[in-house]
């Protein structure tokens, strides 16, 4: 698994990583299956982890996993989400109890309440109970928003959707980032699971094959890390072996432009 610099912030982490909404949040005889997509993700070396209180027992049950797999062996993102600064602290005592203590990523999720929280938040690096804070939003019409915090100067990183047919970021937010070393997190690099619904012919995936692409879900993911501002993508799956798939593309060599524009033009047709 290629690792890559968060930005200037110090921190290297996996190019791949696992997406826990949905996935994640079940309970009682559920969890023990996916523990071992957790255990997956570990043993490929896509060992970032995110999460939040928005979904439901997700962060829960991936710190159940941890606990279980070891908690050093992960880089925990999650964030907080809530305009109530009670509920907010509630959040962050829930979560520091899930992960041992430390939250390696910490998050304001949808920018709600983004300066109340980003003061908590850098409250808690201060105290070294969070390694780096960062901000997301799933839309474009709040990345102008978006953009004013990152020019604030109080976030190492953004987390923005990415992928084949969604590249809105790639007009202001991404050269942002660049200009002010952050790191960016992508979500919804399968969009949700929409691009994988349908699934190129094999013969449509041959020029791509010495990139190391043998499914259409590498192809998605790769198209999205071939873009060297991204620091880490996080694909959800429920499936152990999905997760092993999805790790390899996490590998160099990485697609040139024509490569990117041949998994774009083949999700348009999908
Ligand atoms: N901050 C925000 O506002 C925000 C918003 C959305 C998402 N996120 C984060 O981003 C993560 C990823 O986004 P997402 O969960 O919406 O969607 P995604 O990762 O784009 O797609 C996940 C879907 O793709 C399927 N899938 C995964 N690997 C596959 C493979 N190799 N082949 C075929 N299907 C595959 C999964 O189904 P199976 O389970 O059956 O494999 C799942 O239904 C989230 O889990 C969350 O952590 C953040």
């Amino acid at each position: 698994m290629e690792r890559r610099h968060l930005g200037n912030s110090g921190l290297d982490v996996p190019a791949i990583g696992l997406g826990t909404w949905q996935v994640l949040d079940v309970r009682g005889s559920e969890e023990e299956a996916r523990h071992e997509v957790v255990r997956a993700a570990l043993e490929t070396g896509a060992d970032l982890f995110d999460s939040s209180p928005m979904y439901g027992e997700a962060e829960r049950v991936l710190g159940d996993a941890l606990r279980k797999l070891g908690r050093e062996r992960a880089t925990v993102a999650t964030k907080v989400w809530t305009s109530n600064d009670r509920e907010a602290e509630r959040q962050i005592q829930d979560a520091l109890g899930f992960f041992g203590g430390c939250v390696d990523l910490y998050q304001v999720h949808n920018l709600v309440a983004v300066e109340r929280r980003l003061d908590m938040l850098h409250e808690l690096k201060n105290e070294g109970k969070v390694r780096s804070v960062g901000a997301t939003h799933y839309s474009r019409a709040a990345f102008g928003d978006l953009m004013r915090v990152m020019r604030g100067g109080r976030v190492d990183f953004v987390q923005v959707p990415y992928n084949a047919a969604d590249t809105s970021v790639t007009e202001e937010v991404l050269p942002l980032a660049e200009e002010l070393g952050l790191g960016v997190i992508l979500m919804v690099p399968l969009g949700s699971g929409r691009l994988v619904r349908n699934t190129p012919p094999d013969r449509d995936l041959e020029p791509l094959r010495e990139f190391g692409v043998e499914t259409w879900a590498q192809a998605l993911l790769k198209y999205a890390l071939s873009d060297r501002r991204v620091s880490c993508a996080i694909p959800a799956t429920s499936s152990p072996d999905r997760m092993h798939e999805n790790a390899k593309a996490g590998e160099p060599p990485w697609f040139g432009d024509e490569e990117r524009e041949c998994v774009a033009r083949l999700a348009r047709e999908a």
